[in-house]
């Protein structure tokens, strides 16, 4: 859990990158509706949970840098009797003081009458343009409810920046206390993929493998942090396959790529196992290889390092095996240079991993590929994709896909792969899979 006092020193920082000239405004993320009165799940916003902790739709989040009478203020719904019958307990604006620690709490249908008077005054508009177009219009209208002023003496901002540049380069680097969170999420989701691979048999489905998975997932509080891939066969070689609906045959391998969300932080794990627990050679050597590309990329998760470096040492890996495997004709080094391992792995090795799976954060400043650093987390993710139409491969080949991912902490020392609760060697799946009831 991250206490009041975290989101507090995040919201100082922001501050303090902001400027005293600047108003910062984030909004809370609206509710969704499925049909009728039904919603989607509701997930609240990953930067204003970030900077606040709060998890209730129908908020604002204003930072007012050096305002003497506070500077940071939540706009949220009061308390109501009848609604929280309904709906469940509201924090209401005398609770966000109390518990979230904000210095000024206001119900959030006076916004319209507070806001444009936090604006007034400000050179700078920190905010996310462009995400949610009904809450740019209403902005827009705060602006031009100061401008309306002017010959009353009002000052309007007059610039308005991206918020992300500031607020995701902080959220690239995580506390201890969000590595402890993902620790968890990961831990959560590798006892997932351990289920997972023990329920597998021949003759079951896909869906009933997902069970599994969501079974643990809910087990532990956690909810999944996409929807997962359970792919068995060649549904392995549709790199979003979503269906989750055919019958796992037996000799054919299975993807499963699935994550947890625990307190908003996820996990991103894939393994790839054989349906009837026993990995066929050709199965075996492909997987190998993937592994050993996986290894040699987790290697180069180190501070110091090019955020592409560990793609490159994957992509090494996978060509040498691949032309020692005869998929590819020619030198290493012209493979290389031709990039033709492209059609057998066609996706990067990783992406940042946080609040969000595909988490915020730049991956180049001033168009190279930035450095690694403590607190980073990434995942690698390694695959090789033998779609059964490819042609110029051996049939034996063709149909299998294959990835294997993990999540891994940029320490000042070695790598810290804390996906690591699940199996990935083949010796020791096939030990797993042998051991089940
Ligand atoms: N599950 C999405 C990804 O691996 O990036
Ligand atoms: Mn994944
Ligand atoms: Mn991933």
């Amino acid at each position: 859990m991250i206490e009041p006092q975290e989101y507090a020193r995040r919201r100082r920082q922001l501050m303090r990158m902001a400027g005293p000239d600047a108003i910062v405004i984030v909004a809370a993320a609206p509710e969704r509706v499925r049909n009728h009165d039904a919603h989607y799940p509701y997930r609240q916003d990953s930067d204003f949970h970030y900077l606040t902790g709060f998890g209730e739709p129908d908020a604002v989040l204003a930072l007012v840098p050096g305002r003497g009478p506070g500077e940071v203020i939540l706009f949220c719904r009061e308390r109501d009797p009848e609604r929280e019958r309904w709906d469940g307990p509201r924090v209401g604006t005398e609770g966000a003081v109390a518990t979230l620690g904000m210095d000024d709490a206001f119900p959030i249908d006076d916004i319209d009458d507070i806001l444009p008077g936090l604006i007034e005054g400000r050179t700078r508009v920190y905010y996310h343009f462009g995400r949610d177009t009904e809450f740019d219009l209403k902005l827009i209208g705060w602006v031009n409810s100061v401008r309306a002023r002017v010959r009353q003496g009002a000052t309007p901002p007059h610039e308005f920046v991206a918020l992300s540049h500031l607020l995701h380069d902080l959220r690239l680097y995580k506390s201890r206390n969000e590595l402890r969170l993902m620790r968890k999420s990961a831990k959560i989701a590798a006892e997932a993929h351990v289920q997972a691979m023990r329920a597998t048999r021949p003759g079951m489905s896909e869906h009933e493998v997902e069970a599994e998975l969501l079974h643990a997932f809910r087990r532990h509080g956690a909810v999944p942090s996409y929807e997962p891939i359970v792919g068995g066969g060649a549904n392995a070689c549709v790199l979003h396959y979503r269906a989750n609906n055919a019958p796992l045959r037996d000799g054919d391998l299975l993807l499963v790529d699935a994550g947890a969300e625990y307190e908003c932080y996820a996990s991103d794990i894939t393994r790839t196992f054989p349906v009837n627990g026993r990995f066929t050679p050709e199965q075996r050597a492909l997987y190998d290889l993937v592994l050993a590309a996986q290894l040699a990329a987790i290697d180069e998760v180190r501070p110091g390092r090019s955020f592409d470096a560990y793609h490159e040492a994957a992509v090494r890996v996978l060509t040498k095996g691949l032309v020692k495997l005869g998929l590819l004709a020619g030198s290493v080094e012209k493979n290389l240079r031709e990039h033709t391992y492209r059609t057998f792995y066609m996706h990067k090795t990783g992406h940042w991993l946080g609040l969000d799976v595909h988490d915020v954060g730049d991956y180049r400043i001033d168009g190279q590929f930035r450095q690694l650093e403590p607190g980073m987390v990434v995942t690698v993710e390694p695959g090789l994709y033998l779609a059964p139409d490819l042609k110029g491969v051996p049939a034996k080949y063709r149909g299998i896909g294959i990835r294997i991912e993990d999540d891994v902490v940029v320490t000042r020392d070695e790598p810290e792969v804390i996906s690591a609760g699940v199996p990935k060697d083949a010796d020791a799946i096939e030990a797993l899979m042998a051991a089940r009831a």
